[in-house]
Order: C-alpha cells, then structure tokens, then sequence
C-alpha cells in the first residue's frame, strides 16, 4: 500500500470545523490530507463509508484500565483494545489503580507501560491528594510535569473542602481542571442504588439525589471562588444538571461530563432482565442509574450543552466482583465497546441529534482537557492535523453479548439488547486499524 486512503462517501461529521456532508477524506503520510468531494482513490486503498457516518476518533475523558494492581479486572493492552473496538482512539485513564498515580515517578512507570501495550492514545490522569485518601494534596506540580491532562481522585469524591480548594488552586496553577467525582458520602451512606422507589422495593440502601446536588453544588462554589476549572465527572441527577447550567450562565468555569449508562438506563436496570423481584449487579455503578426524570434531564442537558461531553466511566470488573449479593457488588460497567449503539440509540429515537452525539464523543471532551492542545487535530478532522477517524454505521443493528467483548469486563447490564449503531473502521495515528469495509 501507498500509505495513502480514501475513506469514500460518508456524512462527515466534524463539529469542530462546523462540516457535515457527504465528502471524502484522503489520509496520507499519517494525517487528514484533504476533505473534498469525489477524491481520486488511485494507489489508495478505499474505505467504503457509503450510509456512514465519518467521525473524528472518538474520544473518553473517563477510562478505568485497571493497571496497575488489578490485572484481573483489565489491563491497558484490554482495555484500550475494547477502546478501540467502541471507536475511541483517546483516552484519559483514572488513577484508581494500585499504585495510584500520586507522583512523577509512578505516571512515569505508568507512561512506559502504555507505551509498551496501549492500543490508542491514552493521557493519564494523576491523583487529587496522596494514594487518593482524602488527606493531603498529591504532588500536583510533578504530575503535571509527567503529562497528566487532568486531576481526580474518582471512585473518591474529595470529601475535605478545604483540601478541595487548595486542590483546585494549585491545579489551576500547573493548568490542570480537577475531574471530582461528586458525592457527599455521609449523606450516601455508602448505598448501592438510587434512594426511591426501586431501592425501597428491594430493600437496598439507596444513595439520595442530594448527595450529588450539594457535593457539585459545593464544588460550583470552589470553582468560582478560586477561579479554577471544575470538571464535574458523571453527572446523574436532573438538579445537579440546573447548578452547572447556572454556574455556566454566571461565567463559572466549570464543565461536565455524562456516562452513555446514565443517557440510556434507569433505576429500573437494578430489576434485570428476569423475574421480579431480583437484581442485577451489572446495574450497580456510582453515581447509581436514577430516575426516568433525571435521565431525560441528562440527554437535554447534554443537547442544550449544558453537560459537555460523554464519557464512558468504562469500569471493567471480574466475574467474581459482581456474582454476589447487590451491596456487596462492586461498581461500574463496561461500555467502551457498548457506548455508540446506546448513544445511537437515543439518536434514533429522536431525543439527541446526531450533530451533538457526535460532537459530545469528540471535539467537546477534546476541549475539557485541552487534548486538541496537547495533540493537535485531537477531537476534529482538520487538513494537515488530525491523525483519528472513526467511520460508523449509525443503522446497523448489534446483538450485546458481553461474552464477545475484548474488554476483560463482562460486566453489562444490555446483555442480549439489540441496539443500533456500530463502528466499522478506525484510522489511528492515520493508520486503517479495522477493515471490515475496506473495498480497494
Ligand atoms: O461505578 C463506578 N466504578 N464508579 C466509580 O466512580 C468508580 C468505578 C470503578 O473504578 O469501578
């Protein structure tokens, strides 16, 4: 091969370059070379992309791999294979490993280790405070000299204030947003699913709304007193939505994400798929699944803007962390390989339009982290810049079968839905890692 590609007659979609038509894009010497109509294919191998949808690669501010310290679970070569597989070729990995990235030396290690086995761009994520216990701050200053894009401590929100503050203000130094996973958790009482209905049903202990609203409220406040950029990860609850719009409004700057779990599922998901009554751990995940008012909430805030980007929350588990009782589960589900046909599917049902869905998986959670800055072309189709492109079939049905993922986590609760919406090529680093359309 030439080395050069045409991927032809697909509806480009870059949101950041305001396109979207039908065109082709000719990759060459690894970047988007030119994006017209009717490009020659001559010495160029040829992605059919007729009745898809042209993308940039998308990309995942929120990514569990699991390595190091929990193998078992997933490991970067995995899980970024599962990325691959759901069409992201960036993401942005949590520090909820062991060791946690809490200094230089360790997001060090942690970088060769990506090199050696990543499968797409990944950008670590550093800790808030050291070994993310909620103490005292980690060594911001070093984890951005190692090239972390962002801070967090999630799976722990920063339950201290003060250290919250000062978190914020030395990560708005070194030029870093903090990623707070928002919870209040005396008021969450570690429960295991949304406080109401369901959780009375089943009487599980439930986690109020209220302790997202006052931790993203709380955290609002931070933000606009220090000036620093709040990124509020998963958001889950309808009022949680009113504060970010308002902060938004107000010129707090502040920006949030919202997983495709909490787009497509409600509480309701805890029930499963058998019987009444009966569970399914799968369901379990933190922030929990909420009410249809709140996710209606969710994909308006997201089609408004308000909430910026879609971020997977991809949490692999192994099988033995969810075969037990419900509070004993562990939380998160796998959704890298399932997030586009659940993000299609409130495409097709007519509740988000597919200009936003495709601007909220790429040039939106660019912009958070300043990816498209790091990486140049991140996020977009840009002549001469971008090296990612995801070609997809918005129409094309998908049975969900956990057993048939790359991820190491099985862990779903879509097992057996069928759904709408699959990638058929990626180009990354402006290299075709999928074939199933290749024609020349
Ligand atoms: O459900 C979740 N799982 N929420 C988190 O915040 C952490 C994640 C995990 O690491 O498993």
């Amino acid at each position: 091969m030439s080395g050069r590609m045409v991927i032809k007659g697909g509806r480009v979609i870059d949101p950041a370059n305001g396109t979207d038509a039908v065109l082709d894009v000719l990759v060459a010497e690894g970047v988007v070379h030119e994006i017209a109509p009717d490009l020659s294919s001559e010495n160029a191998e040829v992605v059919d992309a007729a009745g898809c949808i042209v993308a940039p690669g998308f990309v995942d501010l929120h990514t569990h791999l699991r390595e190091p310290g929990f193998e078992h679970k997933g490991t970067i070569a995995t899980e970024t294979a599962a990325a691959l597989r759901g069409g992201f070729t960036t993401v942005c990995a949590m520090p909820n490993t062991e060791p946690p990235p809490d200094s230089g030396p360790v997001v060090a290690a942690l970088l060769e280790q990506i090199e050696r086995d990543a499968h797409v761009r990944v950008y670590p994520i550093g800790c808030v405070s050291a070994g993310r216990r909620g103490k005292e701050l980690a060594a911001i200053q070093e984890l951005t000299d190692a090239g972390c894009v962002a801070l967090s401590d999630d799976g722990n929100p920063v339950g201290d204030g003060q250290l919250m503050r000062h978190g914020l203000e030395l990560a708005s130094a070194a030029g870093l947003p903090i990623s707070e996973h928002s919870d209040d958790p005396a008021l969450n009482g570690g429960g295991s699913i949304n406080e109401g209905r369901i959780s009375e049903r089943l009487g599980l202990h439930g986690q109020p709304a209220a302790a997202e609203v006052s931790a993203v409220a709380r955290n609002v406040a931070l933000a606009e007193a220090t000036g620093a950029h709040l990124h509020i990860a998963h958001i889950s609850t309808e009022r949680a939505v009113a504060i970010i719009a308002d902060a938004k409004q107000r010129g707090v700057p502040v920006t949030c994400e919202v997983t495709p779990s909490h787009l497509f599922l409600t509480e309701d998901a805890v029930f499963g798929p058998g019987p009444e009554p009966a569970y399914d751990t799968n369901a379990r995940i933190n922030p929990p699944l909420r009410t249809e008012d709140d996710r209606r909430a969710l994909v308006a805030g997201l089609e408004s803007g308000v909430i910026d980007a879609i971020a997977t929350d991809h949490a692999p588990h192994a099988l033995e962390d969810k075969l037990c009782e419900f509070e004993h589960a562990a939380p998160g589900i796998s959704c890298l390989e399932t997030a586009l046909p659940t993000v299609m599917e409130l495409v097709h049902r007519g509740e988000l339009s597919m200009a936003r869905a495709v601007e909220a998986l790429t040039s939106a959670p660019a912009r958070c982290f300043g990816l498209d800055v790091k990486t140049p072309g991140t996020g977009s189709i840009s002549m001469g810049a971008s090296r990612d492109v995801v070609v997809f079939d918005p129409a094309a049905t998908v049975t969900i079968e956990p057993a048939a993922f790359v991820s190491k986590g099985k862990n779903t609760p879509l097992a057996g839905m069928e759904l709408r919406g699959r990638p058929v090529a990626v180009v990354l680093d402006g290299r075709l890692m999928k074939e199933a359309t290749v024609t020349g």
